[in-house]
């Protein structure tokens, strides 16, 4: 780390404003004020970067970057106008030997209280041939992906090749809120450990680049050779198209199609989600009409073609808020072999616990048209993926190996997900899972989504191992581990014998909890985060969940990964989830259990530390 990045860093954490040392604020850089919110920034100087000083609470400046005389790109910083939380970096190396001049517009309204040359930004804006991404967030996770800077939502386009998980993503480079969508990229060869690529897909004349869905093209059948990477994703403008870009290294690189959109509505649609439906011979695309809350179905001989079959949802299952980011694939249901067709759904707002939630449906796809299941009452059921608050726009990867579907979901929410207290980085992915179909005590089938084997893997030598007790109303503790944080996994069999509910507590010492409770009559497991830590930067945050347990013989099996500021409880391999951030002001330090209204036995409970690599 130099001294440059030095002061950036404790900028950040004094949350106070440090001159960064060793540049003249203004060396290589030429800041004209045209007017009241009109600024020209020229630059004289010859690095990689120009750093962009951001405040948090501002508005969006937007800034059009003029390379030679034409517009390369526009994007948006929240350029500071008081103080300075954070920088971010604008590459300028492909600019190199050209004229660039960024020409700012600040918000009109401002000149109403003071003219935008007074503001911080000009002045702290500096040339750098380096940008630190060391970590600088006491709540990054551990063995979750995060971007190294800036904001990220939904994943997607992610694809497995040669042995490599492809990992995509809604990414600001520009900022730690909601912003200049372009996909960001990571990979990784064990599901746990991500390395970060550069960008994948950027925004361009038709729009900032959204959520979408990519697959390899192994018969050729667009014409951008065998095995071509094809991405489809959102063009976001005015309005939503849908685009095609190909790459022919492994996804490192797009080229955009100069043919896009390959497809338009008169209506708000987006996150193209695509595979090869080897049965009938053609790609099928399910594509989320949002406002009009349904997924609409295509079909294509070349990927560039699409033509509209039919529609699923209108009227049907939670209709609170947007349809969004659709998956549609085929799994063999446990122990019967009935093979039937997943569609998730995700929604926002409308989730059971308040935001944005993943819903799914079970039923038949016969390359044209979807048709779900209805349950005992001939309706059909609205079943959710997760019963936490903080697993949504959830997807699969596609052309994963040995037949597995595996899902990764975002670890947040959008009614706080720009709120959390973090600010180098917003938000994380879930842990990767496997999806699988089980029938339920209710008859009907439900979706599973078990940790992915490789989490296994993360596990060192077992901190507690204890058989079998029996836990009753004083509850018994046990210490989680120290190291990094308390990053950890524990196991453990709930077995209700005479209780009513078996409570599990986690807690530190500064009286911030976690209360789970096994409820045996009502065969739920609930989660309160309320007493978590620091809870109020949305009053959408503190709350409790709760999930069907999906069992009758009162026996459950947990496993709960603990990651700095997530919780991630999955029952009976997977047959509820239920994914919960948190923000203990310092990690958690015990686990108590107990049972309430008579006995339970606990079983195999053990406490796994986390390696890191
Ligand atoms: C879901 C979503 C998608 C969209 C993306 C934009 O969280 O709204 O529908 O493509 O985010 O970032």
């Amino acid at each position: 780390m130099n001294l440059i990045q030095l002061g950036i860093g404790a900028s950040v954490m004094l949350g106070a404003l440090i001159a960064p040392q060793g540049a003249m604020a203004s060396d290589g850089i030429k800041v004209e004020h045209l007017g009241s919110n009109n600024t020209l920034i020229r630059i004289t100087g010859d690095s990689r970067y120009i750093m962009l000083p951001v405040q948090e609470s501002n508005d969006d400046a937007g800034i059009s970057i003029i390379v030679d005389g034409n517009i390369d790109r526009n994007i948006n910083v929240r350029l500071a106008k008081s103080k300075v939380d954070y920088y971010v970096p604008l590459d300028l190396s492909k600019y190199k030997g050209h004229d660039v001049v960024m020409n700012v517009v600040t918000v009109q309204n401002r000149s109403n209280i003071r003219e935008a040359k007074d503001d911080v930004c000009w002045n702290d804006m500096y040339l750098s041939e380096n940008f630190d991404t060391t970590n600088r967030e006491k709540y990054r996770p551990a063995f979750h992906h995060t971007p190294l800077y800036g904001w990220m939502n939904d994943p997607n386009g992610m694809f497995y090749k040669d042995g490599v998980w492809h990992l995509y993503y809604q990414w600001n480079p520009f900022g730690s809120k909601w912003q200049n969508m372009t996909w960001g990229h990571s990979h990784s060869k064990d599901l746990v450990t991500w390395e970060h690529e550069q960008a994948a897909i950027e925004p361009n004349g038709l729009g900032t680049v959204f959520s979408g869905s990519s697959t390899i093209d192994t018969e050729n059948t667009a014409g951008f050779g065998k095995d071509a990477v094809i991405a489809l994703y959102t063009s976001a403008g005015v309005s939503q198209t849908q685009s095609l870009a190909h790459s022919s290294d492994n996804g490192q690189t797009f080229e955009i199609y100069p043919g896009n959109p390959v497809i338009t509505l008169d209506s708000e649609a987006r996150d193209p989600n695509m595979f090869w439906d080897a049965e009938n011979k053609q790609w099928v695309l399910t594509l989320a009409h949002a406002l009009d809350r349904e997924m609409l179905f295509f079909t294509s001989p070349d990927l560039k073609e699409w033509n509209l079959q039919s529609s699923f949802g209108k009227g049907i299952g939670a209709q609170g808020g947007v349809w969004e980011c659709p998956d549609l694939f085929k799994l063999t249901v446990d122990g019967t072999g009935q093979e039937k067709w997943v569609l998730l759904c995700n929604i926002n707002p409308g989730g059971p616990f308040g935001g944005s939630a993943t819903q799914y449906f079970i039923g038949d796809f016969d390359g044209k048209t979807f048709k779900a299941d209805t349950d005992n009452s001939g309706k059909i059921p609205t079943k959710w993926m997760d019963f936490g608050k903080d697993n949504y726009a959830t997807v699969s990867w596609s052309d994963a190996p040995d037949n597995r579907r595996t899902l990764i979901g975002w670890m947040s929410n959008w009614q706080y997900a720009a709120e959390v207290p973090t600010i180098q980085y917003r938000s994380a992915n879930t842990l990767p899972r496997e999806a699988g179909l089980f029938v339920a005590p209710d008859g009907q089938i439900y979706m599973s989504s078990a940790p992915s084997p490789e989490l296994t893997a993360m596990r060192n030598k077992a901190l507690v191992s204890n058989k079998s007790f029996s836990a009753g109303k004083k509850p018994r503790n046990f210490t989680l581990p120290a190291a990094n944080s308390g990053i950890c996994e524990i196991a453990l069999e709930i077995e209700g014998k005479k209780a009513e509910a078996v409570n599990l507590v986690l807690s530190n010492k500064a009286g911030e909890s976690v209360a789970m409770k096994y409820d045996i009559k009502a065969h739920t497991l609930s989660f309160d985060r309320c007493k978590s830590g620091i809870v109020d930067f949305s009053q959408d945050f503190p709350a409790v969940t709760v999930t069907p347990t999906f069992e009758n013989d009162n026996k459950i099996a947990l496993r709960i990964f603990i990651d700095k500021s997530s919780v991630e409880v999955f029952g009976n391999d997977g047959k509820f989830v239920m994914t919960n951030l948190v923000f203990p002001t310092s990690p958690y330090t015990t686990l108590s259990v107990s049972a309430d209204g008579g006995s339970a036995r606990i079983g195999n409970l053990s406490i796994f530390p986390i390696k890191v690599k």
